[in-house]
């Protein structure tokens, strides 16, 4: 038996700008997927029930990409929301994949976010490497198309390639507040394909938002707080305009700038959650209560993938 767990995540700058090689920086939060495998009997199971290859999409396809011909038996226990733009079906898909493809305990990262991020993209049929790299490196990940400090590795698709670097969790206190609108990153990812193919503006506003993300990275070097959530604020609203916003995020968002820095949706958007950057975080909290969302007051963290027995 093996078990392995892995971070959730959010994303502070960049979410559906990275899919077309934009920079997005993402960090490492507190909450975890824990994933226990070990040989089954007959037959893979999940929880204690076969597995099924449309509801448990993640797993059926680590298992099919890790060779295992054998059957399983998985366990999985989450601190994280599905569907709530943290990151959970990344934290599912490298905790089983450290289960299934460690060796006598190391792990190689590189492997692991490489191959996390097929996972995704074949279930999702589109995705970055945030999620996943984030996932199994921990701390603060930003992603590039040029090779920036403290590089760590790289990942292409076609004729695309992400540069993957740590950064250092810089120092902010962070609110997540979910809607309650369960929201599928798939379809949602799709939605801004279409539109991007087609139209030049939406091409343009992708581009906006790589912009806004590099001067972001300089504020959070600088730890320039307010920069940094005007910077969120305009992330915002170019993510609205590319039609991923949702009544209950706005809503949200709005309630939460009184007391913050700055406030954005977080992740693949349609409903799902938003993040806000304060240093009141029981009021952003209370305000987000109050709009019938669900607060998470979460820290950044350093550990990725671990190993926990
Ligand atoms: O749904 P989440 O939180 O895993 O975020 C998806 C982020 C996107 O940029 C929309 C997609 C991706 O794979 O990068």
């Amino acid at each position: 038996m093996v078990v392995y767990s892995a971070p959730g995540k959010v994303i502070l700058f960049g979410e559906h700008a990275v899919v077309y090689g934009k920079p997005a920086i993402a960090l490492a939060v507190n909450r975890r997927i824990y994933c226990d495998i070990s040989e089954g009997e007959d037959i893979t199971t999940v929880n204690g029930r076969e597995i099924d290859k449309e509801k448990q999409g993640y797993l059926s396809e680590v298992i099919e990409q890790t060779g295992v011909h054998h059957p399983l038996r998985i366990n999985t226990d989450s601190e994280l929301p599905s569907g709530a733009g943290m990151g959970s079906s990344a934290a599912l898909t490298v905790s089983a994949l450290g289960c299934l493809l460690n060796d006598k305990g190391d792990i190689e990262e590189s492997k692991i976010a490489e191959e996390g991020f097929k996972v995704e993209y074949s279930v999702q049929g589109s995705a970055s490497p945030i999620d996943t790299s984030t996932s199994t490196h921990g701390s603060a990940v930003m992603l590039s198309d040029r090779k920036l400090k403290d590089f760590l590795w790289n990942i292409e698709k076609g004729e695309k390639s992400w540069k993957v670097h740590h950064r250092d969790i810089p120092e902010i206190k962070l609110v997540i507040g979910y809607t309650g609108v369960h929201a599928r990153t798939g379809p949602l990812v799709q939605k801004v394909r279409n539109f991007y193919e087609k139209s030049n503006f939406a091409q343009d506003i992708v581009d906006e938002i790589g912009e806004v993300v590099n001067l972001g990275s300089e504020a959070l070097e600088e730890n320039d707080l307010e920069r940094v959530g005007e910077l969120m604020n305009r992330n915002h609203k170019l993510l609205s305009i590319l039609g991923i916003s949702h009544p209950s995020l706005e809503a949200l968002c709005q309630a939460s700038r009184k007391y913050s820095y700055g406030a954005k949706l977080t992740g693949a958007g349609g409903g799902g959650s938003m993040i806000a950057i304060t240093d009141e975080p029981s009021k952003v909290a209370e305000v987000i209560r109050m709009r019938g969302g669900t607060p998470y007051m979460l820290e950044s963290t350093d550990e990725g993938l671990t190993q926990e027995k």
